[in-house]
Parts: C-alpha cells; structure tokens; sequence
C-alpha cells in the first residue's frame, strides 16, 4: 500500500492522481460541502483565544488546496493577517494545485517536523481526511488456531510482528473466523516523529472511522478498499492498477486516541462531521446525520505550553 500510494516514481499521490473531487478518483468532504472550511477558521478562533500565542497554522495533506482556501476566506482579513500559514504535502502533483490555487501567501513543507521548525513548535494544525490514506496493514482472525494472521499481497496468510500492546485488534479474540481489520503503524510511527517538536497549540484531526469494535461491526471483510473513477473496489480488485487508484482504510479512533495519550496530548473533544458542523452551514448543505455526517469523527487534541 505504501508502494501503490507513495512511490516517488510510479505511486498514486506521488505522479498518477489527477485531481480529488469531481475529475478525480475520489471526492471528500472539503470538495464537497463549501461549510469545512468555515468550521475550521470557527475552531481556530476558537483555539486561539485558548492559546494566543500560536500564531502558525499548519495544514497537513491538503490534496488540491480548497479547503485551507476556504478557511483563509472564512477567518477574515483581521484573523487572518495575524497569522502564518503552512501546507504540509508529499505530493507533487498535488502540491503544485495547490501552489496554483494559493499563491505566495503560504509556506510549503515536506514534512510536520519542518513546519514546526519554521514555527518554532507553536502552531494550529488540522488535517482531513490524510489519516485514510496512511498504509494500512491486513489481518485476519484464524479461529482455528486462535490467532491473528497478516494477510500478504495477494492473499497470502504469515504471522505479524506487531507488538499488541499499540493495536486494540490484537488484544480481541470474540470475532469470527475470518474477519479482517486493519492495523495503522504507519500513523503510530508518524505521530512519534513530529510530536517531539510540537511545544504548543492544538489539532483537529477529521476523519472516517470509529471506535474498536464499533468500526467492524458487521464489516466481516474489514474497511480496506480502493477508488478509481469515483468506483468502490473491493477484495482483490483492490491490488488492481497499483499506482493508478487510491487506496484507503477507515481509522480505529481507540488506537489514535491512545497513541495521542501515549504521547502526552489532551484529548478536549470529540464531534462527528455533522455535529462539528451544524452551526457552521445552511440547512443545505448539512450533512446526512445518519450517513457521512456520522461517518466522520472530528477529533481535537491540545498541546499546552508548559508554565515555566
Ligand atoms: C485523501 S487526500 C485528502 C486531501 C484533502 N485534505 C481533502 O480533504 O480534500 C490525502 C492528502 O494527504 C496527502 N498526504 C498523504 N500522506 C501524507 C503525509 N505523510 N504527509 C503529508 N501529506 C500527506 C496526499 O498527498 C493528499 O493531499
């Protein structure tokens, strides 16, 4: 999955996507209701009533650039003048819309630990719908032998070397023979990268998923899934066209939250899509709170400077 999404040479974000929304493989929520970027810029008011003295804010992933242009839009020209704004993007592709779509007004970056160098580890940061597309891995229950089993491309089974203290799925064994879940150590490791240079502000992090078990409850084949001109693919049309369709897995918020705590962070709240923005949008443009709106969970995490 790494390969297939990020390959400098043949991977889907890195040369082969063309757009998200409607000309692309995929639309999200940014791309398709005009009120995110209003909930944003309400929240980072919000946040920096809490914290005036972050004046950095950081987007991370921000696929072809609409929603930190709406949330610029949204906090105004007082707001946002007080602040410096920085786009976090491993893809060229993608990075180059957005550089068309923003101008000069803000600062580009490789990575979380260089945009926090730049300010100086004070800064706002929100991201939506990056976590998704960070590479999954497989497993699968074997009742028979009482044990979870990584699943290899192309549907082989092998024993994991995961530490089962970091994922909730290791730690349960009431499912059904057969059942797949995903795993995320791709995020747990990139959270222990940058944290280490984050001394305050908070993070919103949007995004599909749920709690474990919640997240499988009647998803015997897991969450892992593919995207190709706006299609679901499934099961093995998932390794289809690899570096050609996106790849994605809905998020275990158990273990986010945990890895965030493990870290240090303050969990301060938790919404779903619908809830963070209903008063933001008109009636409209609100989400199915029984669909997407619920699908989506919107969660925010502080880092309080230290009193010294
Ligand atoms: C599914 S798209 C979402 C785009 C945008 N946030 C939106 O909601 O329309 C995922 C985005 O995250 C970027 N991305 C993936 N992994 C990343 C990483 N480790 N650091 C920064 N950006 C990343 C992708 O290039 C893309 O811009």
């Amino acid at each position: 999955m790494a390969r297939a999404l990020f390959d400098p040479e043949r991977g889907y974000y890195s040369r082969h996507i063309r757009a998200v929304g409607r000309g692309g493989d995929f639309a999200t929520s940014a791309t398709l209701s005009p009120s995110l970027g209003g909930a944003v810029a309400a929240w980072l008011k919000a946040e920096s009533q809490i914290q005036p003295q972050v004046r950095h804010i950081i987007e991370v992933g921000a696929g072809d650039g609409s929603l930190m242009a709406s949330v610029r839009k949204a906090l105004g020209w007082w707001t946002r003048r007080q602040f410096t704004f920085h786009i976090v993007e491993t893809s060229p592709v993608l990075r180059e819309q957005q550089q068309k779509r923003l101008g000069s007004k803000t600062h580009w970056h490789n990575d979380l630990e260089s945009a926090l160098a730049h300010a100086q580890g004070h800064a706002f940061i929100y991201h939506n719908e990056l976590l998704d597309a960070f590479p999954a891995t497989l497993v699968q229950w074997n009742d028979a032998e009482q044990r979870w089993l990584e699943v290899w491309v192309p549907e082989a089974l092998h024993p994991h070397h995961l530490d089962a203290a970091f994922f909730s799925v290791l730690r349960h064994d009431t499912f059904k023979d057969g059942q797949r879940c995903e795993l995320h150590p791709s995020i747990r490791d990139w959270l222990r990268r940058w944290t280490p240079h984050w001394k305050s502000g908070a993070m919103l992090s949007i995004d599909y998923g749920d709690d474990f078990p919640q997240l499988y409850h009647r998803r015997p084949h897991g969450t892992l899934r593919a995207y190709l001109l706006h299609q679901r693919l499934t099961g093995t049309d998932i390794y289809a066209n690899p570096g050609r369709q996106d790849i994605t897995a809905d998020i275990n918020f158990t273990d986010y939250a945990a890895w965030l705590a493990e870290l240090g962070l303050t969990a301060a709240s938790r919404h779903t899509l619908a809830e963070f923005l209903r008063p933001h949008a008109a009636p409209a443009q609100l989400l199915d709170p029984d669909g997407a709106g619920s699908a989506f969970k919107c969660l925010v995490h502080r880092r309080l400077a230290c009193a010294s």
